[in-house]
């Protein structure tokens, strides 16, 4: 699959991009979706959040995480001291599933090599999974309302290395659109976040 191997970070994610439109991964979703959802911020981000998949005002877009859950989530970088532009964000699904409906396994699967090629390029020290969908797709086997805000580690074959492995610290988090309407859930959020200015900190890369 995709080998980006010159450029700058910024120029090896547009080729991934680009990649996945060529390749027209999703095609069932391609179709519905008015615009991709590739991800925004910066490639060179300490840390990536990684939600579900684009909702109505992503779609119209083309940004991840513009809706109420991404003013939820803004709130939470200004909680700890972040911006938008200092982190990456971007979901597994690059496309507006209809209605909002749940994933499907085969479009996890299909979208997932892209996702963890975007990661490579990034080579962030933390990845902070928004939700039980970007978590299980690293950690298939955990509960979120058992591990959130506890890091992780998951060793695996790299995509854009292959004979190689690559490590990913991970931070279970609930997706922030979870706790639009429980106050119990955007405590629980807000005080998950607290545990990343420290771990950036200490995670040496
Ligand atoms: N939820 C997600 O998981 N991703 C978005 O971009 C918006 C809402």
């Amino acid at each position: 699959m995709i080998a980006p191997s010159l450029g700058d970070k910024q120029a090896q994610l547009d080729q991934i991009k680009a990649d996945m439109i060529k390749q027209n991964i999703c095609p069932n979703l391609a179709k519905t979706a008015t615009n991709m959802v590739f991800g925004d911020g910066s490639p060179n981000a300490e840390i990536v959040f990684i939600g579900e998949a684009p909702g109505k005002n992503e779609d119209l877009t083309g940004l991840p995480f513009v809706g109420a859950a991404g003013k939820f989530l803004n709130e939470l970088l200004e909680h700890i001291g972040l911006r938008r532009e200092d982190v990456y964000i971007t979901s597994i699904i690059k496309y507006r599933p209809p209605q909002n409906r749940d994933p499907l396994p085969e479009e996890k699967a299909a979208s997932w090599p892209y996702m963890q090629a975007q990661l490579e390029v990034i080579n962030p020290k933390l990845v902070a999974t928004l939700g039980r969908h970007s978590m299980n797709c690293f950690l298939p086997d955990l509960q979120i309302s058992k591990v959130h805000g506890e890091f992780q580690k998951v060793t695996l074959p790299s995509v854009l290395k292959p004979g190689t492995t690559v490590e990913f610290a991970i931070l279970p988090l609930f997706h922030p659109a979870a706790a639009i309407y429980n106050r119990g859930l955007r405590q629980t959020l807000m005080d998950d976040f607290s545990g990343i200015p420290g771990a950036l900190k200490q995670i040496t890369k």
